[in-house]
């Protein structure tokens, strides 16, 4: 059975890049607090209008396309992970598909946020595994910018989160010393309303007409269409950050070492950790838990906060531009986010 290679690798982020101090403007913060205990000195926001999610992951695409030496033409299966999709359906998958002029061919999207990427990869892996597709091109890409509560409301999450798309190119490999060893994958939904966006969604007829919220027996009251749910902030991410700190924590760890332990490797084999760029705290906190040097974890969340299901991919390629990665080097990726949902995949380069 062949394994799966990562052939190639592209990332973009939008030009624009907004500090720390930028942020005073619109809310009670400071640069201080921020550093204090994200690490993020400035993040990336998207253009409004012209760019999108998907715009954004077609950029990182064509470059990744490229450096695995192939064309848009040769894919032959698409998995999109994001949280923050151009319309709530369809998916970024089918819009890829066509922005690139592919062939039909199928497209999935994978929507488990920050561990959205290393979900796909995975899915990924399994199609390369059974020999079912030879090109398979796995995008994370995130517009947060669009949808945050840049109020002080809103401060303790939209000061953490920024835009940028990252991809990469799948292809079998018979070669022993290359390609995933394995993939790992968690969620525990009892934590599911912890760091969650509740609206628009289904579970309180929210977008119902009237005329059918009165067939379902008139129970929208106030939130039928109304402000009750932009004034409960409904409609913009929450979160309980202490919680997801202290889960992070524990979970983060437990999944690399499920990796590790599984392939017969210990914390000091790894050439390099790519942690989702959550908060900086979070990936010092694995560092010390696993003993690990500062050459083997690798951050970019100073410079671009935390772009959820872009976060892997995104600091992944820049490790590797910044040829921190070479071939045969053991790479471990590791994720943790809403659901809560973790993973992680453990490869040689
Ligand atoms: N600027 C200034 N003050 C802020 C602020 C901001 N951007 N955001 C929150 N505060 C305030 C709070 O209102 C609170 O004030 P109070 O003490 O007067 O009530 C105080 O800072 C402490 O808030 P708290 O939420 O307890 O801070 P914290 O130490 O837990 O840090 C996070 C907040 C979000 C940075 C931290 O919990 C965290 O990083 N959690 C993990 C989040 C994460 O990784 N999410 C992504 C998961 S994929």
């Amino acid at each position: 059975m062949p394994k799966t290679k990562i052939a190639g690798i592209g990332m973009y982020v939008p030009d624009h890049v907004v500090s720390n101090q930028d942020l005073i403007k619109y809310m009670d913060t400071t640069d201080a607090w921020i550093q204090e205990r994200t690490g993020i000195k400035e993040r990336r926001y998207a253009h409004r209008t012209e760019e999108t999610t998907t715009t954004m992951g077609v950029e990182a695409a064509k470059i990744a396309i490229e450096r695995a030496g192939i064309t848009p033409q040769d894919i032959d299966f698409i998995i999109f992970a994001t949280l923050s999709p151009d319309y709530y359906f369809p998916g970024c998958g089918v819009l890829v598909q066509r922005a690139m002029k592919m062939k039909e061919i199928g497209a999935l999207d994978v929507r488990n946020q920050c561990s959205g990427f290393v979900y796909a990869l995975s899915t990924g892996d399994q199609f390369i595994r059974s020999g079912m597709y030879k090109n398979i091109l796995v995008i994370g890409s995130e517009k947060h910018s669009f949808g945050l509560d840049f109020s002080t409301r809103g401060r303790n999450i939209s000061v953490i989160f920024g835009d940028g798309a990252g991809a990469v190119v799948l292809q079998p490999t018979e070669n022993d010393n290359s390609g995933i060893l394995s993939t790992h994958l968690h969620s525990d939904g009892e934590s599911a309303e912890i760091l969650a966006m509740y609206n628009p969604g289904t579970h309180a007829n929210h977008w119902l007409p009237q005329k059918l919220a009165d067939f379902n027996e008139g129970e929208m009251g106030d939130m039928f269409m109304s402000h009750a749910m932009i004034d409960k902030a409904q409609n913009f991410p929450f979160m309980d950050g202490q919680s997801v700190f202290k889960k992070a924590v524990v979970k983060i760890p437990e999944v690399i070492m499920e990796a590790l332990n599984q392939n017969g490797y210990k914390p000091s084999d790894l050439k390099i950790l790519i942690p989702h760029q959550a908060n900086l705290r979070i990936s010092q906190y694995i560092q010390q838990t696993l003993a690990l040097r500062d050459d083997q974890v690798y951050n970019n969340i100073q410079r671009y906060g935390n772009t959820t299901a872009a976060s892997i991919p995104l600091a992944l390629c820049e490790a590797w531009q910044e040829g921190k990665i070479k071939e045969g080097d053991l790479v471990c990726l590791a994720s943790f986010g809403s659901g809560f949902t973790w993973a992680s995949a453990l490869l040689k380069w």
